[in-house]
């Protein structure tokens, strides 16, 4: 699959540059970098097009001809899963004049029949029929657009580049996480979309740090230590750690950061303790479903991992989360959180869907009104990038990151 050829001017290129070289190191980023179109169209180009992005968890198309389209900043994009039980993601977008092919969002289909002039093709992407076209036509050649796509331990992932990022650190590293927790074998308990007027960069960079935390999430903080500075929850994280050995569980142990310099996809994983006696990311600390993959007990922690730039996850031992961060227009992103359980765990019987989704509904509800907040204050002239405090250690490193790649030729 392509990319989109560079479509900008040198003279917004330019000027591009000289922001990223104007920037004060330690501090947050300008306005231009929240507001201005060419940057937006440059952060898809350089960023969005070029890593890779969890699509959802495989659960959601468990049968053959199951599909579902996703959308992701100007593009619609149809995953869907061939006879041969194969994954497949193709550009919902025909071949022929360029009508979207799949009206609905989400089913089963054999075929695709665009509803225009009725191309047919088939869910692994390959065009079967096109109707009254010259012998010489070849439907070969035709077939909907292909992204890549990797599913490591349920996940889908797809990029759109041309030649995607090194993948194989990043599988790694999730066999070694997720792994632990059998997201291979999860479903999907809930999924929930939000819409936050704002850059998608303000949405990341508020996931990103905790220094909101304390003030801003009272119902997280009550039960996650990373309301605090690492330096003070040592010892809790100590604990935590012992009593994941003990259950003979090795989380790929520790603060693992991989840039993606190199060619291959960024990716940042690391743990941290939940206050003593809590056993999940509940509203009391109890425990909400079924344990997970290798744990026969609550170890109390949490495993975070941050992936290129749009996909990040939360292995608590009894459920998981994964959140996507969508970018829709210069000002507009999405949000979706997808809440995972064991695969055998049922509604009613081993969770109760209400309290299972209660803390990241609130917590979400809070962030999104922060980060429109803070949205609506970096319009003002006036907004002057201030200094990255200590316990934004992850803020200050997703801002050079991204800083890195934007820069890149
Ligand atoms: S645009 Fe799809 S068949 Fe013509
Ligand atoms: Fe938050």
């Amino acid at each position: 699959m392509l990319a989109p050829e560079s479509f900008y001017h040198s003279a917004s290129q330019d000027r591009i540059d000289l922001l990223v070289a104007a920037h004060k190191p330690g501090h947050a980023l300008e306005r231009p970098f929240y507001m201005d179109p060419d940057i937006y169209e440059r952060d898809l180009e350089r960023v969005f097009y070029r890593h890779w992005h969890c699509l959802a968890h495989e659960s959601v198309i468990p049968n053959p001809g199951d599909f579902e389209v996703f959308k992701l900043a100007s593009e619609a994009v149809i995953l869907s899963r061939a006879k041969d039980g194969s994954i497949h993601a193709m550009l919902n977008l025909c071949r022929h004049r360029g009508a979207e092919v799949c009206t609905k969002p989400k089913g089963n289909a054999k075929a695709f029949v665009c509803p225009y002039h009725a191309w047919t093709y088939g869910n692994d992407g390959a065009l079967r029929a096109a109707r009254l076209m010259p012998k010489d036509f070849k439907r070969e050649e035709h077939g909907l657009k292909k992204l890549h796509v990797r599913t490591v331990e349920g996940l889908v992932f797809i990029s759109f580049a041309k030649e995607p990022l090194d993948f194989s650190e990043v599988e790694n590293l999730l066999h070694a996480t997720a792994g632990q927790y059998g997201w291979g074998e999860a479903k999907v308990a809930h999924r929930e979309m939000y819409t936050i007027n704002a850059n998608w960069k303000l949405a990341v960079e508020n996931y990103v740090e905790c220094y909101h935390c304390g003030p801003a999430h009272p119902e997280y903080s009550q039960t996650h230590a990373l309301e605090q500075p690492l330096h003070m929850i040592e010892e809790l994280n100590a604990r935590m750690e012992a009593r994941t050995c003990a259950l003979g569980i090795d989380v790929g142990a520790g603060d693992h950061w991989q840039t993606s310099r190199n060619g291959k996809e960024a990716i940042h994983a690391f743990r941290y303790a939940l206050y003593d006696g809590v056993k999940t990311g509940s509203k009391d600390g109890s425990a909400l479903s079924t344990l997970m993959g290798r744990f026969s007990d609550f170890d109390g922690g949490v495993t975070s991992v941050h992936l290129g730039g749009t996909t990040f996850l939360v292995c608590y031992a009894d459920h998981g989360m994964i959140y996507r961060f969508i970018p829709r227009s210069v000002d507009v992103c999405e949000m979706e959180l997808i809440w995972l359980v064991d695969a055998k765990a049922e509604e009613g019987r081993d969770y109760d869907l209400e309290k299972l989704t209660w803390l990241w509904k609130v917590t979400t509800d809070e962030d999104k009104a922060i980060i429109e907040h803070t949205a609506r204050g970096v319009r003002s002239h006036f907004y002057e990038p201030g200094p990255i405090a200590p316990m934004e250690q992850n803020e200050l490193r997703y801002i050079n990151w991204y800083l890195d790649e934007v820069s890149r030729p």
